[in-house]
């Protein structure tokens, strides 16, 4: 699609351009019914950085900062296992310092004896840090890219460099992991423009898993006084990335969940494929407070069967397999 064409259907009312119905359309024909569900473990909120949009960021000197036990992150992957998801995400804020030997005997541990996909996305690493990790049996990264425009990722990443977040990218395909990537909507001075600038970008770097939210201005943050009217623009960005990149996974994101009660349901409708629910327990989900509006009391068992009723409605099916991305295996 030229530019022009993503430009428009980002500007357009979906109802008059019947985007939301080609997306599912594209999405059936690419990746099929089966919606893949990897369960979430927020495993710190401990971060060196100080992004202005993120309730984790350093200066947040309200939350409470946790490293969950070796035997707490385990016994999670266990009852990520029993709910029968098939991957596992491990998610944290970027520590400063960390003890990735201890870190490397777990994962190993957790691969062992569940057999899971582990799925790890903690910010920017060294390149050998990553290789270790992907050694000890993690296989596939997330590191949201937030924003392609220089400027404004500058503006709400004031301590980071937008080289080195494509760097480590480039290092995780290096290195053989299925990539996965993504953004934010409606950010305080993002233009349509530089969203169809994202979408192509994923396009051009051949992103494994795209995940797209809508910015959410959280209190807590310099960005507090920002608009949250994002949810119409964000499923609009998620169903043209659909038909951008018809065979990445995408998921219907909890940041969606956030601003409409019905947000995931009508993500998968418009060509999300994937859905990420979140087993961190209780005592430490209610620290993991990137914005406001996150779930934290839907319990992980009942949450399972909420979403495997979801899913027969739509008249999809639950994955039983890894869920592996159909743009690495080039099919
Ligand atoms: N609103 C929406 N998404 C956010 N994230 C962080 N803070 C916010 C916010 N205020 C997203 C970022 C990050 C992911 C883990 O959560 O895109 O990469
Ligand atoms: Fe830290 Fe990531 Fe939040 Fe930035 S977005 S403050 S790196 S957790």
């Amino acid at each position: 699609m030229e530019k022009s064409e993503i430009i428009e259907l980002l500007k357009e009312n979906p109802a008059e351009t019947g985007l939301f119905k080609k997306a599912d359309e594209v999405r059936k024909k690419y990746v099929g019914d089966d919606i893949y569900l990897r369960g979430l473990i927020e495993f710190s909120n401990i971060c060196h950085r100080n992004c202005l949009y993120c309730g984790l960021r350093r200066d947040n000197k309200i939350i409470h900062r946790y490293l969950m036990s070796d035997d707490e992150i385990f016994e999670t992957a266990v009852l990520a296992k029993k709910l029968g998801y098939t991957s596992i995400v491990f998610q944290s804020g970027e520590p400063l310092s960390f003890n990735i030997k201890k870190f490397l005997e777990l994962l190993k541990r957790i691969k062992n004896e569940t057999g899971l996909v582990i799925t790890l996305s903690m910010g920017e690493l060294k390149k050998e840090d990553y290789l270790l990790l992907k050694e000890a049996g993690a296989s596939r990264y997330l590191m949201r890219f937030e924003t392609s425009d220089r400027n404004l990722y500058s503006y709400l990443k004031p301590d980071s460099k937008y080289e080195r977040r494509f760097e480590c990218l480039s290092w995780l395909r290096e290195l053989g992991f299925e990539v996965g990537s993504g953004i934010m909507v409606g950010l305080p001075g993002q233009s349509i423009e530089s969203i169809a600038d994202d979408i192509m970008l994923f396009d051009k770097l051949k992103i494994d898993m795209i995940g797209i939210g809508p910015f959410i201005s959280n209190p807590e943050t310099p960005l507090k006084n920002f608009n949250n009217n994002n949810f119409e623009l964000a499923i609009k960005t998620l169903a043209v990335t659909r038909i951008v990149c018809p065979k990445s996974n995408i998921p219907a994101t909890s940041a969606m969940e956030a601003l409409d009660d019905n947000g995931r349901e009508k993500a998968l409708m418009a060509g999300a494929n994937v859905i990420m629910p979140n087993i961190t327990p209780y005592n430490f989900k209610d620290k993991y407070i990137l914005y406001p509006g996150k779930s934290i009391f839907d319990e992980p068992y009942e949450y399972s069967v909420y979403l495997r009723n979801l899913i027969e409605k739509l008249g999809r099916k639950w994955g039983k397999g890894p869920g592996n991305s159909r743009v690495k295996e080039g099919l």
